[in-house]
């Protein structure tokens, strides 16, 4: 029988360490045999979607965005790539996602939308199997290299979307990680969690956000 891949979501503010982990971890997991691939979210190469979004993040736009219009491409960015990470997974391929719904919604509530309007456009894209939550203060990743080069990152946003975050800590997917450790103490506990989750969800049906 053929067994899927993990959809493993890695989740957190700007410059919490999710990509430097992210590669760490399709290391690992190739190192070991296992076949895996990184999905970053946005896209920024994704022929509809990607440049917009890219233009408005390096606040590069020259049309005026409203935020719910952002929102909306966003989440189409999402859908225009569900059906590839579908076949991915049933084809057994872990994917490794960098970002997904749970930045969408936070920081569109975090720029004052309602969850009204933010929540149901995700729904019905694939339910991560786990989301790794990269916790930490703003004010540290304020000090980190590259901090402020895009138009989201400013100290006072990043906290709104920590404390947006916490909407998610009751779903029995997400996983909280201290990002204040050291990258290779990190690595440990991430490979620790998505060691054991993979035998886990091999032969679970993939299933939909639903809530
Ligand atoms: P990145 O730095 O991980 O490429 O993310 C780009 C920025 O886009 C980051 O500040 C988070 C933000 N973002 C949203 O506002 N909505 C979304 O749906 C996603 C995936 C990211």
């Amino acid at each position: 029988m053929t067994t899927r891949g993990a959809l493993i979501v890695f989740e957190g503010l700007d410059r919490s360490g999710k990509t430097t982990q992210t590669e760490k971890l399709l290391k690992y997991l190739n190192e070991n045999g296992k076949k895996a691939i990184i999905q970053r979210f946005p896209d920024r190469s994704e022929p509809l979607t990607g440049s917009t979004i890219d233009n408005y993040l390096r606040n590069a736009s020259c049309i005026n965005q409203t935020k719910e219009a952002i929102h909306l491409l966003f989440s189409a960015n999402r859908w225009l790539l569900r059906q590839k990470i579908e076949e991915l997974l049933k084809e057994g391929t872990n994917v490794i996602v960098d970002r997904y719904s749970f930045s969408g919604v936070t920081y569109t509530l975090s720029k004052g939308v309602s969850k009204q309007f933010a929540c149901p456009p995700e729904l019905g894209l694939i339910r991560p199997d786990a989301v790794l939550y990269f916790d930490v203060d703003p004010a540290v990743t304020a000090k980190r290299g590259g901090f402020g080069d895009e138009v989201l990152e400013r100290t006072d946003f990043q906290q709104k979307v920590r404390e947006n975050m916490k909407m998610f800590e009751n779903q029995s997917y997400w996983k909280k990680i201290n990002a204040n450790e050291t990258i290779d103490e990190v690595h440990k506990n991430v490979c620790a969690i998505v060691n054991d989750l993979i035998p886990k969800v091999a032969t679970n049906p993939i299933e939909s956000l639903d809530e």
